[in-house]
């Protein structure tokens, strides 16, 4: 990673030591970027702070406290971003559940799509710094294991759409889908139980390795061309995905029906 002195990052879903987002917005912070700590609540997300200060006692953080399943709240968080910087050069939607129950949200959107991300977008001013989302069909899935795939199916798509539009828009953003590996984090092990997360091949730091990668790799803005609208797996590879992955159409489907539901939850 270069020196991000003067640079900004937020990263969603950092308050917890044991997960990938806190340890993706540390090294961020120790290479002197001002970070965001995003965190469902204050406290969270203090906590987070702390830790980093800890550790680094010049890390320059604020918390960015949304409950990430309610669009609105995240409407108002990235509003105040707004009002504080005028730059936003690094946005990683780290924030999501290992394997939530299926539930909906308040707006009726299934639980899973509208939390579960793990796209970066690194940038170097986007004019529209609010987190992509991916809400989609509540009865799209099954069962809760069965959305986590389709899920990471949909950040995909999601990626590539929104890479067009910023190109389209001539806005100068790399958007990348990432897949950070399988890690024993805090998550994994409410999710699968201490013994066998603890069989997973990664640490929490090993797995922000190639979400920090996308964000904030020099060879990513050099090689643009390769890496826009990327998928990208450990430790940094280039990934095609499945044949769903690569269906422009069906990429271009989720984004309008995004924009559908985020329109009518947001009116
Ligand atoms: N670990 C793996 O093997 C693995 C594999 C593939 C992909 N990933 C992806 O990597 C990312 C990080 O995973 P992780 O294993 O580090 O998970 P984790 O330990 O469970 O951490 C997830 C973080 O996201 C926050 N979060 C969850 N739901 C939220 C919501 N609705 N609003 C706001 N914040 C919310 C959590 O906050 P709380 O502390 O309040 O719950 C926590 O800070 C996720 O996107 C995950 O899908 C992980």
């Amino acid at each position: 990673m270069a020196d991000l002195t003067g640079k900004v990052a937020l990263v969603t879903g950092a308050n917890s030591p044991g997960g990938i987002g806190f340890n993706i917005v540390q090294q961020l912070s120790n290479k002197g970027a001002k970070v965001y700590v995003g965190a469902r609540t204050a406290e969270k997300a203090q906590a987070g702070i702390h830790a980093l200060k800890q550790a680094n006692p010049n890390a320059v953080a604020l918390p960015f406290v949304a409950e990430i399943s309610d669009l609105k709240q995240v409407k108002e968080a990235a509003a105040k971003v707004l009002e504080t910087e005028d730059r936003l050069d690094i946005l990683v939607n780290n924030a999501a559940m290992s394997a939530p129950p299926e539930e909906q949200t308040w707006y009726g959107v299934s639980l899973t799509y509208a939390v579960k991300s793990s796209p970066v977008v690194s940038t170097s001013k986007p004019r529209n710094p609010s987190a992509p989302y991916l809400p989609t069909s509540p009865k799209a899935c099954a069962s809760p294991i069965s959305t986590v795939p389709a899920s990471k199916l949909a950040n995909i798509l999601f990626i590539k759409q929104l890479q067009k539009v910023f190109d389209a828009e001539g806005v100068p953003v790399v958007a990348l889908a990432v897949d950070p590996g399988y890690v024993c984090t805090d998550g994994c092990i409410r999710f699968v139980g201490e013994e066998r997360a603890s069989q997973l091949p990664y640490k929490p730091l090993d797995g922000a390795t190639t979400p920090l990668f996308a964000a904030a790799a020099p060879e990513v803005w050099a090689e643009k061309e390769k890496y826009a609208g990327a998928y990208v797996v450990p430790f940094g590879q280039i990934a095609p995905g499945s044949e769903l992955a690569q269906d422009k159409a069906l990429a271009k489907k989720l984004w309008d029906l995004s924009e559908c539901v985020v329109n009518e939850v947001l009116a």
